[in-house]
C-alpha cells in the first residue's frame, strides 16, 4: 500500500512507523510543513496505561520515550495562601520536541520517508495513495475540505489560556489560583525535562477582557502572568514558543467531534486522525494520548482485517466504530474537567475552603472517585476525612477511623438526619384509591429500617384527579390520612429513620396505566380529565388536558395546601413539592410546555409565578421547624427546554421564598429527549445550583454505591445523595454499602445482629481471598 500521512504530529508519525513496521513491504510517507526540530507547544503528559500499550506495539520507541520521562506523583494546589499536596498520582511528561523527534528517528529507522517543509494544500496533491492520514491537527484543512462529509462540530470555548513554559523546575503538578481585582487566574503548571516546565494560563473571557489583555502584545501579556505569579514563579520567567501566532497568543479551546472520519476521494481514502477528528482538553491532559490511541487502533485493525488495499474500506470502518467509544469516553471525562475550569472562580473559588476546593479539584472529571483517592494517597485521603466529618459534627467512627462523608449527619431546620442518604420517592402503583397499605407499610418500613436517613414514599397526589395511575397514592380523604398515621409511626417507633412526603399533581401525564400495563399509556377505562399550563397533550394519543383556569389553580392549590397540612398532622418530617418530571408544576416551569400568554406564561417569572404561589402557600401552614425540598427537573433534554441554567434561576426563585433544599432530578417533561446517561448523571445540576445559587441540594440519579455518594458529599457537589433503583433491589442498601467500605459507626437493628456479623465476615473472607497470591505461587 502507498500511505500518506498529512501532518507529523504525534499522530502521523506514530501511525507511519507502527505501518511500516508491522509491513515494510509498504510505502509511507510523512509530510509535514514544519522543519524537524520547529514545534510549537511545551511538554505534554502520559499516563501509565498509553505507555503500557506502546510498549506492546513499539517497544524500541517506547524505552526511547521512558528514558526522557519526567515521572512525578504529586499534584500541589496553591490556593488563598495555603499550598496543599497529595501524592500518587502518576504522571510522566516529556518535552513535545524531544517526543517528536524521537518518533521522526524511529521512523527513519524503519525506512519511513518524511518530508518536510512541504505545506499540503490538499489531499489531491498524491492520487497515487491508497490511503491518506488527514494527521494535520486541530485545523485540518482536509477536514475542512470534506466538512459536508466529516460534519464536524466545533464548539469554541469560553475561556482564554496560554500556552507558556518556563525553567523553574516544579516538583509536582502544581495548579495555583490568583485572584485579582476582576475574577480568578489559573496556572497549570508540571515539568517535562531537566530544565523546563510548561506553564498554561487560564481565565475567562470576562476577566481577559476586564485586564484589557485582548489589547497586550504578547511580550505584555507574559509580563502580565509574570507578576500575577511571581510567588509561584520565584524569580523565574516566563518564555513563549509561539512566535508565530499574532496578538497576545491567548487561544479558546476548540472542542471537536466529527460525524464521520474516513472518506474515498476518488483515488484515495482518507481518514482524519487525533486532533484532526477530535480533541480533548489540555486539563486531563489526553489529546496526544488520543492521538497514539488512535494511530495504533488502524494499525491494529490493518492486522485484523488484512493489509491489502482491498481491505482498506472495511478497515477504516472497524477501527472508527471500535474508537469512537472510547474518545466520546474520554471527551466527557475532559468536558467535565473543562466546564470545571470554566466556571472555578465564581462557583468554587469563591466559596470553598482551600481543602474541599482541593478535593473539589482532584474529582472534577468525575473520573477519580473517593476511593480511587484513597488508593493513591490514603494519608491524605483520611486527613480530609477528618477535616470534612468534624466540620459536619461527626465524632470519629468506633474503629479510629474518621465517619466517611455520606455517614456524616446532616441538620435543616428542626430536621435531624443520620447521614447523607435519601431513598428517592418511587412510585409503586399499587394503591387502591390512594391508599397506603400493607404493601407500602412493609415497603417504606424495610427501607426505613435498611439505613437510609430519610426515606420518601412516592408521589402522593393531592386529589383524586392528581393522580398518575389509578394505583398512586393519595392524600385527599380520612382514610388515607389515617394508613399514612400508621406508616410514619412504625418508622418513627421502630427505626432511627425520618420520613417524609412528596406531594404532588399528575397534570397532563394523569389518567395513565400502572407502569407493568403500559408507563404513560392512558387508561381505557376510568379516565379522569386531565388539567396543566396549556393544552398540549403528553403522547399525541393522549387525553388533550385542559389549560388550567384560575378556579383550577385555586382548587389545585387548595388541595395542596390541605394535602401540607394532613402531612403535619400525621407527623411527616418533611414536604417536598414535586415540581419536575412534566407534572402539573414542572408543566408550568417549562416553555416546552407552557405557551400560555397570560402572567403564568412566558418570562421564568411567569412560569415560576404558579408553582411559587402553590410553594408559599404550603409553607404557610407548614411548621416552621420542618423543611421544605422542591424537586426540580434541572434540564428538558430537548431544544427550546429549561436547561440548567433556567433551573438556576427557579431554584434561587423557590430559595428566597422559602425552600430549604433542591431536589436537582431531570428531564421526563416531554417524550423526545435526549437525555445523557452515565455515573451520577444528574450531579453536575446540583453542584451547580448548590455552589452558583448558594442553596442546599439533594442529589439523584445514578448514584448507586458508597464511592459515588462520599464523592458527591466530600466535593460539596450536594447536600444529600438521593437513592432510588439501588433500594428496590436491595432494602439494606446503606447497612451493606455501610460494611463495604468498613464504616463500623453504622447502626443495625438490634434484632438483625447475627446477620450483621455474618455479612461482614463474608466481606472480610472475601477481601482475604482477592488479597492472596495466586494459587502456586505462594
Ligand atoms: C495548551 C495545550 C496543552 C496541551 N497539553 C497536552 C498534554 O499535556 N497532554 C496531551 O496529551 N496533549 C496535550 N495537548 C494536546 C496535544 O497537543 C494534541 O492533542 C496532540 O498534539 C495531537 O496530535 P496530532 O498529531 O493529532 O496533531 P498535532 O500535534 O497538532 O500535529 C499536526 C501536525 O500537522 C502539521 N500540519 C498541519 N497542517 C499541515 C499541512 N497543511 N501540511 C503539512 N503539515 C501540516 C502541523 O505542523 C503539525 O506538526 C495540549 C494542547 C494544548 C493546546
Ligand atoms: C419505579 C420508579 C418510580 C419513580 N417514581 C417517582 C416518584 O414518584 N416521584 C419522583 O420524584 N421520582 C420518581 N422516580 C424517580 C426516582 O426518584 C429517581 O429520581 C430516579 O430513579 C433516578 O435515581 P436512581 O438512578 O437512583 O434510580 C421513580 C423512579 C423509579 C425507578
Amino acid at each position: 500500500m502507498r500511505i500518506v500521512c498529512i501532518g507529523g504530529g504525534p499522530a502521523g508519525l506514530y501511525f507511519a512507523l507502527l505501518m511500516k513496521k508491522q509491513n515494510p513491504a509498504h510505502h509511507v510517507t510523512v509530510v509535514e510543513r514544519n522543519r524537524p526540530f520547529d514545534t510549537f507547544g511545551w511538554g505534554v503528559v502520559f499516563s501509565d496505561a498509553t505507555m503500557q500499550s506502546m510498549r506492546q506495539w513499539d517497544p524500541e520507541t517506547a524505552a526511547t520515550i521512558e528514558d526522557a520521562f519526567n515521572h512525578w506523583d504529586d499534584i500541589e494546589l496553591v490556593f488563598k495562601g495555603r499550598k496543599i499536596r497529595t501524592t500518587g498520582h502518576g504522571f510522566v511528561g516529556i518535552g513535545r520536541k524531544k517526543m517528536l523527534n524521537i518518533l521522526q528517528e524511529r521512523c527513519l529507522e524503519l525506512g519511513v520517508e518524511l518530508v518536510f517543509e512541504r505545506e499540503v494544500q490538499d489531499d489531491g496533491e498524491f492520487p497515487e495513495a491508497d490511503l491518506i492520514i488527514s494527521s494535520d491537527g486541530v485545523n485540518s484543512r482536509t477536514r475542512a475540505k470534506y466538512a459536508e462529509i466529516f460534519k464536524p462540530d466545533m464548539l469554541i470555548r469560553p475561556n482564554r489560556f496560554i500556552w507558556l513554559g518556563t525553567e523553574k523546575r516544579f516538583d509536582a503538578f502544581t495548579f495555583d489560583f490568583q485572584r485579582t481585582e476582576h475574577g480568578w487566574f489559573q496556572s497549570h503548571i508540571y515539568r517535562f525535562d531537566d530544565k523546563t516546565s510548561t506553564f498554561i494560563v487560564e481565565t475567562t473571557d470576562e476577566v481577559f477582557k476586564a485586564h484589557g489583555i485582548d489589547k497586550m502584545d504578547q511580550d505584555q501579556s507574559i509580563a502580565f502572568c509574570e507578576k500575577l505569579f511571581a510567588d509561584t514563579l520565584d524569580g523565574h520567567s516566563l518564555m513563549s514558543n509561539a512566535r508565530h501566532l499574532r496578538g497576545s497568543a491567548w487561544l479558546n479551546f476548540g472542542r471537536l467531534i466529527c460525524e464521520k472520519w474516513s472518506h474515498f476521494n476518488g483515488n484515495s481514502h482518507v481518514v482524519l486522525m487525533g486532533d484532526s477528528a477530535h480533541t480533548a482538553h489540555f486539563a486531563i491532559g489526553s489529546g496526544t494520548k488520543l492521538a497514539i490511541d488512535d494511530a495504533i487502533e488502524l494499525t491494529n485493525q490493518f492486522n485484523r482485517i488484512g493489509h491489502g488495499r482491498e481491505n482498506i474500506a472495511a478497515v477504516l470502518e472497524a477501527y472508527e466504530e471500535v474508537r469512537r467509544i472510547d474518545v466520546a469516553r474520554i471527551q466527557n471525562a475532559a468536558r467535565n474537567a473543562m466546564e470545571w475550569f470554566e466556571v472555578v472562580g465564581h462557583r468554587y473559588a469563591d466559596t470553598l475552603e482551600p481543602e474541599q476546593f482541593m478535593y473539589s479539584m482532584l474529582t472534577r472529571s468525575q473520573r477519580i472517585s473517593h476511593e480511587n483517592l484513597r488508593l493513591r494517597d490514603p494519608v491524605w485521603l483520611e486527613g480530609y476525612e477528618r477535616w470534612f466529618a468534624e466540620r459536619a459534627g461527626a465524632p470519629a467512627s468506633p474503629n479510629g477511623h474518621p465517619v466517611p462523608p455520606m455517614f456524616t449527619p446532616y441538620s435543616v431546620r428542626g430536621l435531624k438526619l443520620a447521614n447523607r442518604i435519601v431513598m428517592s420517592p418511587m412510585a409503586m402503583y399499587s394503591a387502591t384509591d390512594g391508599v397506603p397499605d400493607d404493601f407500602h407499610l412493609v415497603h417504606i418500613g424495610a427501607r426505613a429500617m435498611g439505613g437510609a436517613a430519610l426515606v420518601f414514599p412516592e408521589m402522593t397526589c393531592v386529589s383524586p384527579d392528581a393522580r398518575i395511575t389509578p394505583g398512586c397514592l393519595g392524600l385527599w380523604n380520612e382514610e388515607q390520612k389515617e394508613a399514612f398515621r400508621r406508616m410514619v409511626a412504625f418508622v418513627h417507633e421502630k427505626t432511627p429513620a425520618k420520613i417524609g412526603i412528596q406531594l404532588g399533581h399528575a397534570g397532563r401525564k394523569g389518567a395513565t396505566k400502572v407502569a407493568w400495563e403500559g408507563t404513560d399509556q392512558p387508561v381505557e377505562h376510568g379516565g379522569w380529565p386531565l388539567v396543566s399550563a396549556s393544552a398540549i397533550p403528553y403522547l399525541p394519543h393522549s387525553v388533550v388536558p385542559r389549560a388550567a383556569t384560575r378556579e383550577d389553580m385555586d382548587r389545585i392549590t387548595a388541595d395542596f395546601v390541605r394535602a401540607a397540612k394532613w402531612s403535619d398532622e400525621v407527623g411527616f418530617d418533611i414536604l417536598e413539592l414535586h415540581c419536575a418530571h412534566g407534572y402539573l408544576l414542572s408543566a408550568f416551569l417549562s416553555p416546552l410546555t407552557n405557551t400560555r400568554d397570560d402572567e403564568y406564561g412566558g418570562s421564568h417569572e411567569n412560569r415560576a409565578r404558579y408553582p411559587l404561589e402553590v410553594f408559599r402557600a404550603i409553607r404557610a401552614v407548614w411548621p416552621a421547624d420542618k423543611p421544605i425540598s422542591v424537586r426540580l427537573s434541572t434540564n428538558d433534554w430537548h431544544e427550546g427546554g429549561n436547561t440548567p441554567e433556567d433551573a438556576a434561576v427557579f431554584a434561587k426563585m423557590f430559595k428566597e421564598a422559602g425552600a430549604d433544599l433542591i431536589d436537582c432530578s431531570a428531564g421526563q417533561v416531554v417524550k423526545d429527549e435526549h437525555p445523557v446517561y452515565g455515573r451520577m448523571w444528574q450531579t453536575p445540576f446540583s453542584d451547580k445550583i448548590r455552589n452558583e445559587i448558594q442553596v442546599p441540594t439533594i442529589a439523584v440519579g445514578a448514584i448507586s454505591e458508597a464511592d459515588h455518594a462520599n464523592s458527591v458529599i466530600a466535593a460539596g457537589r450536594a447536600d444529600l445523595c438521593a437513592i432510588a433503583r439501588p433500594h428496590l433491589a436491595d432494602p439494606a442498601f446503606v447497612l451493606h454499602e455501610a460494611a463495604k467500605v468498613g464504616y463500623a459507626g453504622q447502626v443495625w437493628p438490634k434484632q438483625y445482629y447475627q446477620g450483621r456479623v455474618q455479612y461482614e465476615t463474608g466481606l472480610a473472607r472475601a477481601a482475604a481471598v482477592a488479597a492472596a497470591p495466586p494459587a502456586g505461587k505462594a
